[in-house]
C-alpha cells in the first residue's frame, strides 16, 4: 500500500516538474563510491523480483516443463491410485520451481557480488565499463551498467539494469538505456548487445522501446555461477533472449 503510494508520488512529481517548468530533474551520473551500497541493494531487489518471474510466469514459455509434470502427475497417479495425488504433485512442483528459482538467483548473485558488483569501483570505473545511476532527489532510483567488448569491432554489453519499484514507469530505464546508447556511440562502439532471462514485459517493452531488436535465444540457459545438477533441470529452465542495437545505424539516422 504505502510503496502504491510513493509510486503515484514519484510519477505525479515527475509530470508536475514537466509541465510547471519543462526541467527534467532526474539525474543520471556516472558511479560514485558514497553509491555503492544503495546501487547493491537496487541489483539485490531487482534479482529476487525475477525468482516469481523464472517459476511461475516462465512456465507457459517452457511446454516442455509443463509435459514434464503432467506426465510425472500421471504416473505418479497410475502407481498409486490415489486421487489427492493429483492435486498435491502440481502444487509441489509449483513450490520446487519456487525453491529452485530461489537458490538460483542467489547463486547468480553471490556470483556478481564476487566478480563486478562486489567491487564495482574496481570493475566499473575503467575506460571501457561504465556503471551509470539514476538519482532523482538526492536518491538512487535506478542502475544500469556497460561493459565495453576488447576485441575490435566489439559491441557494448548492457548489464545490471534495475529502477526501484517505487520509481517504475516514469521513464528512468529509458533514461539510463539512453545514456548507455550515447556511451557506445561516442567510443564509436558499433552495436550495444543484451541477454535478459526475464519473462515480464516491463523489460522487453523497454529494451524494443530503446531500439533494440530480439535477434535470438537460448533455451536451457545455465546461469552465470549455477552449478548444474539433473534436480534443477527439472525444476530450473530459463530462456536468455538476446537483443541488439546497431548504434552506428541509429545515430546515422537521427
Ligand atoms: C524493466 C525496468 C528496468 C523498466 O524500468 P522503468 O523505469 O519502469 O521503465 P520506463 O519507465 O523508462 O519505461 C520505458 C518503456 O518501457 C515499457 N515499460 C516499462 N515498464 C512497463 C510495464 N510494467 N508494462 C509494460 N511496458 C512497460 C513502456 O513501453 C515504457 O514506455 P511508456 O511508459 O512511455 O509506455 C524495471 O521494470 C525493473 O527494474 N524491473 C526489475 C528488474 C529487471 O527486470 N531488469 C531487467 C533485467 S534484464
Amino acid at each position: 500500500m504505502e510503496e502504491k503510494i510513493q509510486r503515484k508520488d514519484a510519477q505525479k512529481y515527475f509530470r508536475a516538474q514537466k509541465a510547471e517548468n519543462g526541467l527534467e530533474t532526474l539525474v543520471v551520473r556516472e558511479f560514485e563510491l558514497e553509491d555503492k551500497l544503495e546501487v547493491q541493494q537496487l541489483f539485490h531487489d531487482g534479482l529476487m523480483e525475477m525468482v516469481a518471474d523464472t517459476a511461475f510466469r516462465g512456465l507457459r514459455h517452457h511446454p516442455e516443463s509443463l509435459l514434464l509434470y503432467a506426465a510425472m502427475t500421471v504416473l505418479c497417479y497410475v502407481i498409486t491410485t490415489c486421487w489427492w495425488v493429483i492435486l498435491l504433485l502440481p502444487a509441489s512442483l509449483l513450490y520446487g520451481r519456487y525453491f529452485y528459482s530461489r537458490r538460483m538467483m542467489l547463486r547468480f548473485l553471490e556470483h556478481a557480488m564476487s566478480n563486478d558488483m562486489g567491487d564495482i569501483e574496481g570493475f566499473y570505473m575503467k575506460s571501457s565499463s561504465r556503471l551509470w545511476v539514476a538519482v532523482l532527489r538526492g536518491k538512487v532510483v535506478g542502475i544500469v551498467a556497460a561493459v565495453g567488448q576488447q576485441q575490435s569491432g566489439g559491441a557494448v554489453e548492457l548489464r545490471r539494469m534495475s529502477v526501484a519499484r517505487s520509481y517504475r514507469r516514469c521513464g528512468v530505464g529509458l533514461a539510463l538505456g539512453q545514456k548507455l546508447v550515447e556511451f557506445a556511440v561516442t567510443h564509436k562502439y558499433p552495436s550495444v548487445v543484451l541477454g535478459t532471462t526475464s519473462y515480464t514485459s516491463a523489460a522487453h517493452r523497454l529494451y524494443r522501446r530503446l531500439g533494440f531488436h530480439l535477434v535470438g535465444f537460448t533455451d536451457g540457459y545455465v546461469t552465470p555461477g549455477v552449478r548444474w545438477c539433473s534436480l534443477e533441470g527439472v525444476f530450473y529452465r530459463v530462456r536468455h533472449h538476446h537483443y541488439k542495437l546497431d548504434v552506428q545505424e541509429e545515430s546515422l539516422d537521427h
